[in-house]
């Protein structure tokens, strides 16, 4: 099974949105490749409608389940409304809205606890590079994240997204990628005892690298940005990923 994460950020008016979900919704897909779009949440429901519960997730979801928190919208809320999926602590959340590691492990617990499957995404900074510090802040990231977490039964997905790479059209090398996906893996079965996890890459992805990080066998799956936005980029994109 390959995975298609398809993250729209806040690209889309809620016209946009609708629009390329009806696209998509009349193409034909691959039972080999799992397709999931993260949209606004003012299209959030349209998509649940016309794409189904499986294929829509969040973009981020508040720790706490209900209460008095302005402005935030719980990983409950998101469960009712049929979403199966959420990112936690995309690099955009942790670097623009200040979001902690301490933060991202709540947010993981509320996902499991909501019966929503969490994305963990995790990533250095190009600070980090120079500093040597890629395997230090991945640490650092993976273990709040996962340390005696329960699943529950759930899928475990780590999404390797070097800060550097999003959105900056400066992809990591597949060659890196593989190395990190394989070091990640060996983490989490060593040290989280869990067997069985997916391991998805993001950064800068489009239709004509997308296959050079498939062919390494190392990643199940893309979380894929700005490319994923468009009807001229996603669907050559989504041809290649279904070959
Ligand atoms: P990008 O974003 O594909 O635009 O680099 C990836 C992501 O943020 O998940």
């Amino acid at each position: 099974m390959k995975y298609f994460f398809a993250n729209w950020k806040m690209y889309h008016t809620y016209k946009e949105a609708t629009a390329l979900i009806d696209e998509i919704k009349n193409t034909s897909t691959n039972d080999d490749v799992t397709s999931v779009y993260f949209p606004n949440d003012l299209a959030i429901m349209y998509a649940v409608k016309q794409l189904g519960s499986p294929h829509v997730g969040a973009q981020n979801v508040a720790w706490a389940p209900a209460g008095a928190y302005t402005g935030a919208t719980s990983a409950f809320l998101y469960r009712e409304a049929g979403v199966s999926y959420a990112l936690v602590g995309h690099s955009e959340r942790r670097y623009i809205f200040g979001e902690t590691n301490d933060a991202v492990r709540k947010k993981m617990e509320a996902c499991i606890d909501a019966d929503v499957v969490p994305i963990l995404c995790i990533g250095e900074t190009k600070e980090d590079i120079d500093d040597d510090k890629r395997e230090y802040r991945l640490k650092k990231q993976l273990y709040t994240a996962l340390e005696d977490l329960d699943m529950q039964g759930k899928e475990l997905f780590v999404a390797y997204e070097p800060v550097w790479a999003v959105g900056t059209g400066e992809p990591c090398s597949p060659q890196i990628v593989a190395e990190v996906a394989d070091w990640i893996r060996a983490q989490v079965q060593e040290e989280f005892d869990t067997h069985v996890v997916k391991i998805l890459y993001g950064g800068s992805i489009h239709k004509d690298n997308v296959s050079s990080y498939f062919s390494t066998g190392k990643i199940d799956g893309v979380l894929v940005g700005g490319a994923s936005t468009k009807k001229h980029s996603l669907f050559p994109l989504l041809q290649q990923i279904n070959g």
